[in-house]
């Protein structure tokens, strides 16, 4: 079975809608934790849209499993990070006007500043992750880069519009994570998951943990945050048979 990794960007996206104190995606990450995941997510992006620094700050001190910060390789974001010391970082590509991070990070196109931030984080015994999409030359070319983690971005699976794509799909991450651990990568996976697309995912074999935000989020609206949790987990033990 998987790990999960929670990913409470969204808690601060409502807090920042009112620029207030509530809700507080500190308080979240307790509940997350106390409910079983196994690591807290949190994006500190350059237009700083719903993480804060100081909100990185504060779960820097109170995150008892890991904290995963979600970053990009902007020098003044790479900076926050080694003064922050997360325990693990994980490096997308980022544009300003994007919804969400919309593909992987082009390991190919930006290899010697992907590579300068890794080695940069790494120096600081912070492990990084880079977040690619799952064709085998972004592989090699994370592998290249020194990092100990990748994380396929599953977008085009959860996208997927019909059975036959989803297959197609699930197969790509199935052999991106074949070769990746063949060549001596640890993998983890996320984006778009959610409770009808979870289970296939969680079930192949190699992906260590799932970072899934919205449909977490979402599902806490309704049901709150520790039964949301919970029942991605309860789909994750599944998955495993
Ligand atoms: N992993 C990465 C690298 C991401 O950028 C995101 C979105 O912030 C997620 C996982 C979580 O995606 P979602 O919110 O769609 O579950």
């Amino acid at each position: 079975m998987p790990k999960l990794g929670v990913n409470i960007d969204h808690v601060a996206t409502i807090r920042q809608a009112r620029g207030g104190m509530e809700p507080d995606p500190v308080l979240a990450a307790r509940v997350c934790e106390a409910a079983g995941c196994d690591s807290i997510v949190a994006h500190l992006r350059e237009d700083r849209r719903h993480m804060q620094d100081k909100d990185l700050y504060l779960l820097r001190k109170t995150v008892r499993t890991l904290l995963n910060m979600e970053m990009s390789i902007a020098k003044g974001i790479v900076k926050v990070a080694l003064d922050l010391h997360p325990d693990q970082a994980t490096l997308v590509p980022e544009r300003r006007l994007e919804v969400t991070t919309e593909g992987g990070l082009d390991c190919v196109k930006h290899a010697r500043r992907v590579a300068s931030a890794v080695d940069k984080l790494q120096s600081r015994g912070i492990a990084v992750s880079l977040f690619i999409d799952p064709v085998r030359k972004q592989i090699k070319a994370a592998h290249e880069t020194g990092c100990e983690f990748i994380e396929l971005h599953t977008g085009e699976y959860a996208n997927a519009r019909n059975g036959h794509e989803l297959k197609e799909q699930l197969n790509k991450l199935i052999e991106a994570t074949k070769y990746a651990k063949g060549i001596g990568l640890r993998v983890n996976a996320g984006h778009g998951l959610d409770y009808n697309n979870v289970r296939a995912v969680a079930g192949i074999e190699g992906i260590e943990e799932l970072n899934i935000g919205h449909s977490i989020i979402s599902r806490a609206v309704f049901t709150g945050l520790d039964k949301a949790v919970k029942e991605m987990i309860a789909l994750l033990t599944q998955s495993s048979g």
